[in-house]
């Protein structure tokens, strides 16, 4: 007999949107049990994105004093296009009325685990789904092995798959691993985090006739910076010189503080939107379901967003028997799933350099980017999805 724990809701995945998830269910008196095959350690120290929509930080304020964003984080009122050799400041609060937070996705994990941890959940690193069974009863199951690499199983009344882009849940959902819309890019981005003072007070987003760079920060002394490069390039392909040089020229105006690099990492770009996001009683939210290109930073905060919406859905489903918020769970989703698709697009390819761009392209380009810093609509278009739309 294969030992089996049950529960309300088996979260597969640990990531802000499961862990997320397991909070705001708790809130409602639903219990869950949430897996991930990482340790603890290592979901603690990958480094993502660092910008969290205004919306995001109000959910993360759920947590009480457990979420550090308002005291460790930095909030950000606006960022700088730069083109053509000149600085275009989008001001988010006077355009909109809204700002983001400057802190990485790392610290909002370490927040969620801590918060969770002590708030006794059944939170289990190292455990592997292998995969997700009987959607379409009132039973799901999750088929799993521990630590140890025992098999268990997880029976409950829902599942769902948080366990990010290459999930295990998303076979369960729609029929293949991979089924869903999907686009590729000819670049990807060369991240690298470094010791040295911020540059600039506000994230740079740079397009110059040698590729895209964006000057982000992380805190007072460690700074994060990407520029354009080829997806097959190989981190120790530059050295630290020319790294400096790389991102310096990108960024023409501003003399970039350097300082050691302690990390590189290439980041590839995908569009990806998974057929459907539910079957049954398993739902699909975060990479799971979708990822965007890093350009807008929209990764984990639209990750977010699918969970404030069904976290909701499952609190009428289990603790009403109203089924009707779960059934309008995929729709609700994909307006804004869509639109975030649509403008972490757009900011990708208004910014980069494609390696078989003409001159025309570049003109239009340029066209294009002028067309939104030279217009309050252009800005305030910027402005309203890179802070987020409201909740819907
Ligand atoms: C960061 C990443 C992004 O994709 C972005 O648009 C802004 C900031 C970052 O890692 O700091």
């Amino acid at each position: 007999m294969t030992p089996t724990v049950r529960t309300r809701v088996a979260i597969v995945g640990a990531g802000p949107a499961g862990l997320l998830l397991s909070h705001l269910l708790d809130a409602v008196g639903i219990p869950s049990v949430v897996i991930d095959q990482r340790s603890r350690d290592e979901i603690e120290s990958t480094i993502r994105a660092g910008i969290l929509e205004q919306g995001t930080v109000e959910l993360l304020d759920t947590l009480g004093d457990a979420s550090r964003v308002r005291t460790v984080g930095n909030r950000h009122d606006g960022i700088e296009l730069r083109f053509a050799g000149e600085g275009h400041r989008i001001d988010f609060p006077s355009l909109v009325g809204r700002a983001v937070w400057l802190y990485p996705q790392h610290e909002v994990l370490k927040d969620l685990i801590a918060a969770r941890l002590a708030a006794g959940q059944d939170l289990r690193f190292g455990v592997t789904a292998e995969s997700v069974q009987d959607a379409e009863t009132d039973r799901p199951r999750v088929i799993a092995r521990d630590a140890d690499g025992q098999p268990f199983e997880i029976e409950a009344e829902f599942v769902v798959g948080s366990d990010g882009s290459r999930s295990v849940a998303r076979a369960a959902v729609t029929g293949s691993s991979t089924g869903g819309y999907f686009r590729e890019y000819p670049f990807a981005w060369f991240g690298i985090l470094c010791e040295a003072p911020p540059s600039s007070d506000e994230l740079i987003y740079s397009n110059s006739p040698d590729g895209f760079a964006l000057i982000s920060q992380r805190s007072a002394s460690v700074q994060r910076m990407y520029f354009q490069c080829d997806p097959e390039t190989d981190t120790a392909a530059y050295s630290e010189a020319q790294l400096w040089d790389e991102l310096q020229k990108r960024v023409p105006g501003t003399t970039l503080k350097e300082g050691p690099i302690f990390q590189r990492d290439v980041l590839r770009f995908r569009s990806f939107v998974a057929h459907e996001l539910l079957r049954g009683r398993v739902a699909l939210v975060g990479d799971a379901a979708h990822t965007v290109p890093p350009t807008g930073a929209k990764g984990m905060n639209l990750a977010i967003a699918d969970v404030r919406l069904l976290a909701d859905a499952l609190g009428a489903l289990l603790l009403d028997g109203d089924a009707r918020p779960l059934e309008t769970y995929p729709e609700r989703a994909l307006h804004r799933i869509w639109k975030a698709q649509h403008f972490s697009w757009w900011m990708t390819s208004l910014l980069h350099v494609a390696p078989d761009a003409t001159d025309f392209d570049r003109r239009r380009q340029l066209g294009e980017l002028r067309s939104v810093v030279e217009s309050d609509h252009g800005r305030a278009y910027l402005a309203e999805a890179y802070t987020g739309w409201p909740q819907s």
